[in-house]
């Protein structure tokens, strides 16, 4: 390093605080600080503006019906379509501009390019062919699929024809597959016969073949997308009886069109299966108008997304990241969204960055765990690549390290990008809680303040404000129109998941009624909000949401497991890793063998995404009296943390037993 690189570093490390590149707020699409006060004064009709971004077929009568919290309605009797909003209004003007850009990983490969009056053309036929299967509005259709250009255009079909689609991250077990078509009682699939990773390709229908004979109800019909061309690359599938080819399909529908289906404001958009605190997943349930314009007022406000910019979000449609910031909010608003299939290491470790110089990407949206590997990777791959077009950095997903932070403004935004650190959940719809880049300073590691219109707080345990600096709960004590409206099927689990913590149940006064998303959080003077992470029994493993129950019930599944306790512990990658410490039953041996049984069943129930990084075999798990396992303690072991209180155990050697067998491996 030269020394001028070295003082650099320097100040870099110390500097707490970046403001807005000039630049940047010349052309921001909101750069008025205003819109704080106005949208506090004007709450909730400030929401207008977004409702306004979309098309209606019918105009809403209300902005927000709150008479039955915490069961809120945003824009109610209007009515709309998604697919209508995202394809249809931008033919006159855009028809010919790219809607999707699709890279596949294999570099030898042709792109995929749609434009608007391209993907409009495909989304009808589908539509068409799903009409002709017998999938009518208010079907749930599942979604089985790897970043293949046929996944959006299946959800953008289905919300054509008003059918709620529920997607299925495509790492996720067969197993995780049949229990989300289960609960959602979803009689169609769409899926596909592979896909590529680090340049194999990988049988993707097999999976979900074995997932559909777990499914304990009719599967009507099944789509099959050829991804992997006309041998399947040596997978050899045959089609069972109600699965047909994609291709086949819309080769049948050809020059086809649907009418779009004018669905109710409130109407299910889509169901998006995640973790909780019990072993099962939760069907969040998301609308067609008050998602939407979250997705796009959050996509123009936060990501400054405009019509003719070229935006990358590297995240996958299986989460919801992908749901609002790769499909919903960046087609709403009529730009060129960029879907990459595979991995950013692969042909090598420069993959992005060769992307966003070819196609002269404007915003990059990714999570701390891909920017962590990136620096641990080293400069010298940005460095390669002509990054100028590069407006927006945006992250997502876990909390980010200052250190992070600061290498993803410097090495890949040149320091001329403000970086965006969102906060928000598969149930909030959107974002919720950042800077907006052309407004506020940046403060690493911190998310920043809500935005406008959101009424978020940092509590004690009696929902108390605390003072700025000290560690509370975050909650949300205003609707919003992108928020989950209930658990599929489960409002009673809705309310005792988000709500009963501090709300009074009881009350219908929405000023009871306060959401809690069950992280840790710290506010400053500023009224920045720094999120700590969970404090329920999920972990947050590179940016993905698991349950600890859901991994511990697929490791006691296992023969001779007797008892599971799983915790996550600090990874410098990852974020958090899973660790596992499991009591056997008499007769079975803590060996190789056992491990790996072990391993292979929380793959098979879940997914590779969940497989422990530690498993530690123990007689005993610390727990106190009353019988409940002290994770708090198992987390310090797998951190090597200097030990909490452990006098309340029933059983206070065993932690020390534990430390010392996890200190010999
Ligand atoms: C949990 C939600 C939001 C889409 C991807 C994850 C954590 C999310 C941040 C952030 C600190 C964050 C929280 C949250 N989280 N973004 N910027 N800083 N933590 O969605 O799977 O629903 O997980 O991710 O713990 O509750 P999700």
């Amino acid at each position: 390093m030269s020394d001028d690189d070295v003082q650099l570093e320097a100040r870099l490390a110390e500097q707490e605080e970046f403001e807005p590149p000039a630049e940047f707020v010349e052309q921001a699409n909101v750069s008025d600080a205003g819109i704080y006060d106005e949208f506090e004064e004007n709450w909730p009709e400030c929401w207008e503006s977004a409702a306004e971004m979309l098309d209606w077929d019918e105009e809403y009568d209300q902005v927000l019906d709150d008479s039955n919290p915490p069961f809120y309605e945003w824009f109610t009797d209007g009515t709309l379509n998604a697919s209508a909003n995202c394809l249809d209004r931008h033919l006159e003007e855009r028809g010919d501009e790219v809607a999707i850009e699709w890279i596949g990983e294999p570099t030898d490969e042709e792109n995929r390019t749609f434009t608007y009056e391209e993907l409009h053309r495909e989304v009808n036929e589908f539509a068409a062919s799903l009409r002709e299967m017998g999938v009518g509005e208010g079907d749930i259709v599942t979604m089985y699929m790897p970043m293949v250009p046929e996944l959006p255009i299946a959800m953008l079909a289905c919300a054509r024809i008003g059918a709620p689609h529920s997607v299925v991250f495509a790492g996720f077990s067969a197993e995780a597959l049949a229990t989300r078509m289960n609960s959602a009682d979803s009689e169609y699939l769409v899926t596909c016969d592979g896909y590529y990773r680090r340049g194999d390709p990988l049988d993707h229908l097999d999976k979900a073949n074995e997932g559909l004979s777990m499914v304990d109800h009719e599967v009507s019909d099944v789509v099959v997308v050829d991804r992997l061309g006309p041998n399947g690359d040596g997978f050899g599938h045959d089609l069972a009886d109600n699965q047909s080819d994609y291709g086949e399909l819309v080769e049948e529908q050809s020059g086809e069109t649907v009418d779009p289906v004018g669905r109710d404001a409130e109407d299910m958009l889509f169901l998006m299966y995640t973790s909780g605190t019990t072993g099962q997943p939760k069907g969040v349930k998301h609308t067609t108008a008050g998602y939407l314009a979250w997705a796009a007022w959050t996509s123009h406000s936060v990501l400054d997304v405009k019509p003719d910019d070229t935006y990358f979000c590297a995240a996958d449609i299986g989460w919801i990241t992908g749901h609002s910031y790769i499909v919903y909010g960046p087609l709403a608003l009529g730009t060129t969204s960029v879907m990459y299939e595979g991995t950013p290491d692969y042909p090598e470790r420069d993959r992005l960055w060769e992307i966003i110089e070819e196609y002269e990407v404007n915003q990059l949206y990714t999570a701390p765990t891909a920017i962590r590997a990136f620096m641990k990777w080293g400069g010298e791959y940005p460095d390669r690549h002509d990054l100028s077009s590069l407006r927006l950095l945006g992250t997502v997903g876990e909390p980010i390290n200052p250190r992070a932070w600061k290498w993803y403004y410097k090495h890949i935004g040149d320091e001329s990008c403000p970086v965006v650190d969102t906060w928000w959940q598969t149930e909030t719809g959107g974002m919720m809680v950042t800077t907006l880049p052309g407004v506020k300073n940046m403060k690493p590691g911190s998310a920043g303040p809500p935005l406008p219109g959101i009424d978020a707080r940092i509590v004690d345990t009696n929902g108390e404000e605390v003072e700025a600096g000290r560690a509370g709960y975050l909650t949300v004590n205003k609707p919003w129109p992108g928020m989950l409206r209930t658990l599929y099927n489960n409002d009673e689990r809705f309310i005792e998941e988000y709500w009963k913590e501090y709300s009074d149940v009881d009350s219908d006064d929405p000023d009871d009624w306060v959401y809690f998303p069950e992280d840790g959080a710290k506010i400053d003077d500023d009224g920045y909000i720094t999120v700590l992470g969970r404090v329920d029994d999920v972990i947050n493993v590179s940016g993905h949401r698991l349950g600890t129950m859901e991994i511990e019930s697929a490791i006691v599944g296992v023969e001779g497991v007797a008892e599971a306790a799983v915790v996550g512990g600090d990874h410098d990658v990852k974020g958090e890793a899973v660790y596992a410490y499991v009591i056997l039953e008499d007769g079975y041996e803590g060996d190789d063998e056992m491990h790996d049984r072990i391993v292979a069943g929380v793959e098979d129930a879940i997914g590779p995404i969940a497989r422990p990084e530690g498993v530690v075999f123990t007689p005993e798990l610390p727990k106190t009296r009353s019988g409940k396992i002290m994770r708090r303690l198992l987390e310090d072991i797998a951190n090597e943390d200097e030990l909490g209180d452990t006098s309340t155990l029933r059983n206070p050697d065993v932690v020390e037993d534990i430390r010392v067998k996890v200190q010999e491996e």
